[in-house]
């Protein structure tokens, strides 16, 4: 289990200003930005694509963790590589061949993601864990932002965080996606995860880094 890392997703941002956001963020002490791609056919919304993500990428020097919420991801792996992705996760459900597609972004020069919608068992990660360097439990139904958290989630990170235990896999990050904020932030660190993307709960906030800063010191805690 690593240092919390704080990863706040532009998906609440203004979209017209999203240079703006990232600029704010950076200074707000951010470690990670969040970047949420849909497709409008795995989830009911469509955001952005690589020439947004390559547009971006001057804005920061933060690392982009960008969550493809998309069918066939594996076609597009290599556009988001070269747009500056620096993690990138897909989703176990849209992934026939994730050991394959796994495999495919590490060779990419990226971190390898597997992202887990809330009716997906951690079993399925099971046989594949050493080839990933996060695993997304995702506590909403992906799609939108500002959705309430599902706590039930607890138990899956729990489950993955043994395994990866068990495994020898100290590095494993868990990061945990959706309704992640200031109240719910210490129980999802205490079942096991190490890494919070949070959206409205920081674009809501009249203060980015204090928001920022109370989630660190409530998942240290
Ligand atoms: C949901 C996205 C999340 C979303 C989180 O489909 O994957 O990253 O932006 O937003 P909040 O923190 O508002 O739930
Ligand atoms: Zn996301």
């Amino acid at each position: 289990m690593g240092s919390p890392i704080i990863a706040p997703s532009i998906l609440s941002a203004d979209f017209g200003k999203l240079h703006e956001a990232l600029v704010a963020l950076e200074e707000a002490k951010a470690d990670w930005i969040h970047v949420d791609v849909m497709d409008g056919h795995f989830v009911p919304n469509l955001t952005i694509g690589p020439p947004v993500v390559k547009a971006l990428r001057p804005s920061t020097k933060l690392p982009f963790d960008v969550h493809l919420m998309i069918e066939k991801p594996e076609l597009s792996l290599e556009q988001y590589a070269k747009a500056g992705a620096d993690r990138i996760s897909v989703h176990a459900e849209a992934c026939p061949h994730l050991h394959r597609t796994l495999s495919q972004i590490r060779e990419l020069g990226c971190k390898g993601g597997v992202a887990l919608n809330p009716s997906t068992p951690a079993s399925i990660v099971e046989n594949i864990l050493h080839l990933a360097d996060t695993v997304v439990v995702m506590t909403v139904n992906p799609g939108f932002g500002g959705q309430a958290y599902i706590s039930e989630m607890k138990d899956k990170i729990r489950i993955i965080r043994q395994r990866a235990n068990d495994l020898g896999l100290t590095d494993l990050r868990i990061e945990v996606d959706g309704g992640i904020s200031p109240t719910t932030v210490a129980e999802v660190a205490q079942a096991g995860a190490d890494t919070f993307v949070a959206g409205s709960a920081i674009f809501k906030s009249d203060d980015f880094a204090a928001t920022i800063a109370d989630m660190k010191a409530k998942a240290s805690a």
